[in-house]
């Protein structure tokens, strides 16, 4: 049953390969996988010279794909772990023909080896895992290690944009963003009833949405 679920995955992945950068990353250590440089040819995949987006655990392409369809002059890269996860956001967005919007399957630890320094001027982390249990804490895609890593990778001035329903997992990211010299603005604790507009409600946003629970948002500003 397994190995049939596999060879199904392993269709589909190949049926997306044109949207779809790296099937496979096979190191484990994310310090040496680095070192280990695969930069993507962004002027090949995009064709064109447009600020580059990322969201970084896009889930099933939600909210990337109804942002490159609002934003045909940004360039987006949505990054994900999960094979099964990633490939149905791939499915969801072929049908709608973008060329702005493209997919990398991989884990935040290895952005470092597909896209060079100071080439990314926003990034979007929506409804991130927030690994309550302490003794994960340092998976968490706003903790200190990938702070690192995304302040390298930005622009200065460039921008985190981060949304979540758990108040611990919000507090949590304003002080590390605080202690790693990013600077904060536009904290909503109540996105849905701010004045914020041209919001896109994610996956999980609806989800929690409907459960009633508020949404919060900030922006973490690149101080370089
Ligand atoms: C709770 S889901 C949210 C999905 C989507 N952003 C949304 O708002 O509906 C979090 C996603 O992040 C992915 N993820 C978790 N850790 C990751 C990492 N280190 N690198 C890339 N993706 C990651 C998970 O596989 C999952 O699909």
């Amino acid at each position: 049953m397994r190995v049939r679920k596999k060879k199904h995955l392993d269709e589909r992945l190949l049926s997306v390969g044109d949207i779809m950068i790296n099937a496979e990353n096979p190191e484990r250590n994310y310090l040496i996988a680095n070192e280990n440089k695969d930069y993507i040819d962004l002027k090949k995949i995009f064709r064109v010279d447009n600020p580059l987006y990322l969201e970084i655990g896009c889930g099933k392409g939600r909210f990337c794909i109804e942002y490159a369809k609002r934003n045909r002059d940004i360039n987006i890269l949505a990054v994900e772990v999960e094979p099964n996860v990633i490939v149905s956001a791939c499915e969801n967005a072929k049908s709608e023909n973008l060329d702005n919007l493209f997919f990398l399957r991989t884990s935040a630890e290895f952005l470092p080896r597909f896209l060079r320094d100071n080439s990314v001027s926003r990034i979007f982390l929506n409804f991130s895992c927030p690994y309550p249990k302490k003794r994960y804490a340092s998976h968490r895609l706003t903790s200190e290690k990938f702070l690192k890593i995304y302040k390298n990778l930005l622009k200065s001035g460039g921008e985190i944009h981060q949304k979540t329903d758990n108040k611990a997992f919000f507090e949590y990211s304003i002080e590390s963003f605080s202690q790693n010299g990013f600077l904060l603005k536009d904290i909503s604790l109540d996105l849905h009833n701010s004045d914020f507009e041209g919001n896109i409600v994610t996956e999980y946003e609806k989800r929690f949405t409907d459960e009633g629970l508020p949404i919060m948002r900030l922006v973490a500003v690149n101080k370089k």
